[in-house]
């Protein structure tokens, strides 16, 4: 930042949220000591990210759109993805969280995969694989003669990779594993993190096509085929399958599952190639070798007198759409065909964080329908002013050099400078950096011990409820304590009733409510949405499915569940024992 420009406020950090960046985040020397404010990490992204406009325009006002940059970081209005934070003007530079790379089914194609996995989790990417292409466990070999050894023991070399890399790395390196439903080896897939111990580096999810689920819904047979050679290679029960997966991910909440014919439907570019694998945490569709920038609105900093000031809130879009695009520019890609990849369709991924802040400021509870109504009217607004702002950049700076060939590229279309514009992610460390709920969840917990990072515990009670009991008077560290241990709110009698009401935690609601509230965003996202929804752990089998159909029947890409208590490690836990 130039001599010139004015003074910038201080962001408004809480102490976790400094020490999250301290630990992460902020420039530290060869011996480990910090060498930068959290402040001089929002100012060395936003110069970085604001210096790409000259390429676009020679005389660019720098200064004053660094200033605007920061002023909507500070105010924690909007934050970009952690690799962003971390690296913007920094020797690695590489800005982006998510990438997806192509597995393809030879040695030399699986070690190339294996070897830029590396190279991406060293910079704090995540990286999603589809494995359907890799020939199935004991097909032909035909140079050696020999057996395959099918795509899961592969899985378990990118598993390996990863975890000894991310000792090294600025955060544990995730991966995203998908199998089509078609391919021969999907049983085992399925199986395949049933022992607890195996694969821990990797999401899974299984790739499920329409003429899958339609035979789900008749109760048929489908066709299962070998990737080498296209041929058909046997036939299973759909809905065997599909209750294999549901009582899998009932017993520990994998596999997941992605709808793939939904995320080609709205691929926007088909002419360039087929979407086949999400990034980690299932928000972010690509191509092979693509990458995008995630960045989220704080939608809690939104509300004004009980009501969303829309005006700043497109205010914020707009300029959050720019810095987005700037990110492409700025970024270091960890390989040329990412480079390549990434500038030719320009992916951005916006987003939001703060959703039940915001409902709980205009005292609406999640698990209404007025809150679901309002999740698609607030995500209509974002989506729409999110392009209209990439049209307008599309004006002086072009299209995305894909167009031609593309979804928008129709008689009379407006120039789109990003194939896509909107991403809902989970926010999961920009949000405790924003103190800010995160993605569309409901709150985890109105109080709860959270274990971070090392294994360090903190008790944390919500900012929003604590202000609350301290203006109305029923505030006392002892009734904290007691919400603490419940997690909820809602039988505790010392918490007036109206409190109780928009006060709702993810355990709280419905899994129906949870879809629905995935469905409303979904419906106004180019990409798709990060969002876990809960069970109690005494949630049967059924109870698994009638979610996993109800994902599918409003329209949503996806979906993960998680069911409380069935997993050894959970990051999150209220105090409750039952
Ligand atoms: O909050 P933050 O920006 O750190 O990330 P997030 O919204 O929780 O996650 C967004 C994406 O970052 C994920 O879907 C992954 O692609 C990637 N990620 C990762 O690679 N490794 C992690 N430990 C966390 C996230």
């Amino acid at each position: 930042m130039s001599k010139k420009s004015p003074a910038l406020m201080e962001p408004a950090l809480t102490p976790n949220a400094r020490t999250v960046l301290e630990k992460r985040y902020l420039r530290r020397d060869t011996t480990g000591k910090v060498l930068e404010t959290p402040a001089d990490m929002l100012k060395r992204v936003a110069v970085t990210i604001a210096e790409a406009d000259r390429r676009f325009n020679p005389a660019a006002d720098i200064d004053t759109l660094t200033a605007r940059f920061y002023g909507m970081m500070a105010r924690l209005d909007f934050l970009p993805n952690s690799p962003t934070l971390m690296n913007a003007g920094r020797e690695l530079g590489q800005l982006s969280a998510c990438f997806v790379l192509p597995v393809g089914d030879s040695i030399e194609d699986i070690f190339d995969a294996v070897k830029y996995t590396a190279m991406i989790h060293k910079s704090g990417g995540g990286t999603g694989f589809s494995f359907s292409r890799l020939r199935p466990a004991n097909d032909v070999v035909l140079t050696t003669t020999g057996i395959s050894s099918g795509p899961i023991s592969f899985m378990r070399v990118f598993d390996t990779a990863t975890e000894t890399i991310k000792q090294g790395g600025t955060r544990r390196g995730a991966n995203m594993g998908i199998l089509r439903v078609d391919h021969p080896d999907i049983m085992n897939f399925i199986m395949c993190k049933a022992d607890q111990k195996m694969f821990n580096n990797f999401n899974i999810s299984v790739g499920l096509t329409e003429e899958f689920m339609r035979a789900v819904e008749n109760d048929e047979e489908y066709d299962l085929y070998n990737p080498r050679d296209k041929k058909k290679a046997g036939s299973m029960n759909a809905r065997k399958v599909f209750q294999r997966i549901v009582n899998q991910a009932w017993e520990n909440g994998e596999p997941g599952i992605i709808f793939l014919d939904r995320l080609n439907r709205d691929n926007p570019t088909p002419h360039v190639g087929e979407i086949e694998s999400t990034n980690p945490c299932g928000e972010q569709p690509l191509l092979p070798f693509e990458s995008c920038n995630l960045g989220s609105l704080n939608l809690g900093n939104f509300v004004a007198d009980e009501a969303i000031d829309w005006t700043r809130l497109k205010e914020v879009v707009h300029d959050a759409v720019h810095f987005l695009d700037n990110v492409i520019e700025a970024n270091r890609y960890p390989l040329p065909q990412i480079h390549e990849m990434t500038h030719a369709n320009r992916k951005i991924g916006l987003g939001v964080m703060g959703w039940a802040d915001m409902l709980i400021m205009l005292g609406i509870p999640y698990n209404s329908a007025e809150a679901v109504k309002l999740g698609k009217k607030v995500m209509k607004f974002i989506n729409e002013e999110g392009h209209a702002a990439s049209r307008e950049l599309g004006k002086t700076r072009g299209s995305f050099p894909n167009f031609t060939g593309s979804i928008f590229d129709r008689k009379g279309a407006l120039p789109q400078r990003n194939a896509t514009v909107t991403t809902i992610a989970p926010t999961g460390t920009i949000s405790m950096i924003a103190n800010a709920s995160s993605g569309v969840e409901p709150l985890f917990a109105v109080s709860y011990v959270k274990n971070v990072l090392d294994g360090t515990k903190l008790v944390e009670v919500n900012p929003i409820f604590e202000r609350i009991a301290k203006e109305r008077g029923f505030y006392s560290p002892e009734l904290m304590e007691k919400i603490a241990e419940h997690g909820t709110v809602h039988e505790i009698d010392e918490v007036p009733a109206d409190i109780r009401r928009i006060f709702v935690t993810a355990h709280d609601i419905t899994p129906e409510d949870h879809i629905q509230m995935q469905a409303a965003f979904q419906s106004h996202t180019d990409n798709a949405v990060s969002k876990t929804v809960n069970f109690p752990n005494s949630a049967t089998v059924e109870d698994v499915e009638k979610v996993y159909l109800l994902a599918y029947k409003t329209g949503c890409k996806g979906v993960t569940i998680y069911r409380d208590g069935s997993r050894d490690e959970q990051v999150l836990s209220t105090g409750k024992k039952d």
